[in-house]
């Protein structure tokens, strides 16, 4: 009988996280579950002005998810591709809220893929009750003073309000 393989997997959950949600902590919760290594990666995006620094972001996330041997929080830059060669990663984690995320995600699983068939992405469904969390709606209520309690860590629902304080 062939037993499982011992070789540890590896993934990578690359993402803006400005800030990190519970949408996001749902997905590196469910993503242990097909790698036993993950890689939670702030990307620099170039389309974006961030809120918080990528440092600011590592931190937020670490504190989100707290302590686990599993989970390695770090900034990323340039292609995932390349970033996947380099700690070994041989599955992308994506989460998918919706289909216009699904119609984001497939071309750059498709582009993924031809660059570097070495890591396949796989997507996990966001649950239920995370779907409609997005860091966008996230940043806006909290400019405006809404309570983002239900939808992030405490601690990241800590540094929306000390980042807004002084706008208002
Ligand atoms: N729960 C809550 N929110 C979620 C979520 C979930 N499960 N899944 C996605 N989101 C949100 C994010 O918060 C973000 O919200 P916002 O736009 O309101 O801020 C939005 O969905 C987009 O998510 P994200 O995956 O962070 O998109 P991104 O564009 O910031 O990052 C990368 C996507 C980093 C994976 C992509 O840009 C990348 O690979 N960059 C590296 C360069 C590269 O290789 N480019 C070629 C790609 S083919």
């Amino acid at each position: 009988m062939t037993t499982g393989s011992a070789q540890t997997r590896i993934g990578v959950y690359a993402g803006s996280f400005d800030p990190v949600t519970n949408g996001h902590a749902d997905i590196i919760r469910r993503a242990l579950t097909v790698c036993d290594k993950l890689y939670v990666a702030v990307a620099i995006n170039v389309n974006k002005t961030p809120l918080f620094s990528p440092e600011a972001r590592v931190s937020q996330i670490r504190e989100a998810i707290g302590a686990d041997s599993r989970v390695e929080v770090c900034t990323m830059s340039g292609l995932l591709v390349d970033f996947a060669r380099t700690i070994g990663a041989t599955v992308n984690v994506r989460g998918l809220r919706t289909v216009t995320d699904f119609e984001n995600e497939m071309p750059m699983a498709l582009m993924n893929r031809q660059l570097y068939s070495g890591c396949e992405t796989v997507f996990l469904a966001a649950s239920t009750d995370t779907a409609h969390i997005s860091s966008s709606l996230i940043r806006e209520i909290a400019r405006f003073g809404g309570d983002v309690s239900p939808f992030v860590h405490p601690s990241v629902a800590v540094a929306l309000s000390n980042r807004f304080a002084a706008e208002r």
